[in-house]
């Protein structure tokens, strides 16, 4: 289906035992089994489903590059429905289906970030005390000499008495200033990195690289601006897999100053998308183009089975690389639509113009 060259075939010998009994059949009959390849989803293309249903239907070994990012488990609209478990199951079924499809010697990379406010049940309430906030003068020492004198007093008694809140009687009391309210489950930060690997290996890949993206301090989604010492949401991950087989290594892939300035470091400083009116959590074309540029060759296949607004395919048409995308809301799949005609209509205006140019 596509007019690549034939893949270098992969020296099965050379993996591990284990492995090259697991990876036979796939390895030796390119995994087509029965199936016709027009059956298969074409690139160039966005497809309306959910991952776990279209991914069985992209052609084996074909993919050279899957970059997305997934829900987060952050309450959004399109994931609001799922349970932890269901989340935890969604994601590592999705890196299991990746593993056939992917080229021998291809990437997985997946953008994702710590759940930052993740309820957690068995969590003790934090107890804070905000020494900046104290307001009365009223101290513990007189709280508890007053109990001494009127032992029958109640806390709203105390406070008439020592002329203050019954809420300082109680904190002063027992020292607590509850986060979030009393009887609210407590939030904690869950680190996703583990898991993901975790999944990754289950299914077969190796951890090759990650990076992490700076993005910028989101103080509006700070919900600890106060009474915690906590960072804001300023971060994310970029954990990237390989599928066992002969990777090519071209140098010319990026500009001297580029492997200097991201191509070799592991931190990447670049701005998250400013308004998200149209789609709740798109990343920047930047992201998936640097993936692109540094792991794969033009005409290669990059996939993005959570495409949401388009953005990797953008990426994909700037770089001269075809696309498959899959997303499950079809508003996003119009969306993303859009976004890859006017991109389209925007390369074609270019190319003029540089035609142009030339007969000047
Ligand atoms: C974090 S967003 C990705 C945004 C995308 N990178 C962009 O720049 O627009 C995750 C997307 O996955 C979609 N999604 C959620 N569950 C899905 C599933 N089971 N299969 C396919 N897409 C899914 C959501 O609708 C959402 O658009």
């Amino acid at each position: 289906m596509s007019d690549d060259p034939a893949p270098i075939p992969l020296r099965i010998d050379r993996l591990p035992k284990d492995l090259q009994e697991a990876f036979r059949e796939l390895y030796t009959t390119n995994g087509q089994s029965e199936r016709k390849t027009s059956a298969y989803l074409q690139p160039d293309a966005i497809y309306c489903g959910d991952a776990r249903q279209l991914l069985p239907q992209i052609e084996p070994n074909s993919i050279a590059l899957s970059v997305w990012s997934p829900p987060y488990f952050v309450g959004k609209e399109y994931e609001e429905h799922l349970s932890f478990n269901e989340w935890q199951n969604l994601l590592s079924t999705v890196i299991r289906l990746h593993f056939p499809i992917l080229k021998p010697g291809g990437f997985l990379a997946i953008n994702i970030a710590d759940i930052l406010v993740f309820k957690d049940q068995t969590m003790p309430r934090i107890q804070a005390e905000a020494v900046t906030r104290k307001r009365s003068p009223v101290t513990r020492e007189d709280v508890l000499k007053a109990i001494e004198q009127y032992p029958g007093y109640n806390r709203y008694q105390l406070a008439k008495l020592l002329g203050c809140s019954e809420q300082t009687i109680d904190r002063r009391l027992h020292g607590n200033n509850i986060r979030g309210g009393k009887y609210d489950v407590q939030t904690r930060v869950k680190i996703v990195g583990g898991m993901v690997e975790d999944w990754a290996l289950q299914a077969g890949f190796y951890t090759y690289d990650r990076r992490i993206w700076v993005k910028d301090a989101a103080w509006e989604n700070s919900r600890w601006a106060s009474l915690s010492y906590r960072s804001v949401d300023e971060f994310e991950y970029i954990y990237i897999f390989w599928k066992p087989g002969i990777t090519r290594f071209d140098r010319k892939r990026l500009s001297p100053e580029e492997w200097k300035n991201w191509g070799s470091r592991g931190v990447w400083y670049f701005p998250s998308v400013r308004s998200n009116d149209d789609h709740a959590a798109k990343f920047p074309v930047e992201l998936p183009a640097r993936v692109i540029r540094l792991l794969t060759d033009p005409g290669d296949i990059v996939l993005d089975c959570f495409m949401g607004s388009g953005t990797t395919a953008i990426a994909a048409i700037r770089t001269d690389r075809r696309y498959i995308g899959i997303e499950i809301l079809e508003k996003y799949v119009i969306l993303a639509n859009n976004r890859i005609e006017k991109e389209k209509g925007y390369q074609r205006t270019l190319f003029e113009c540089q035609d142009d140019d030339r007969f000047e």
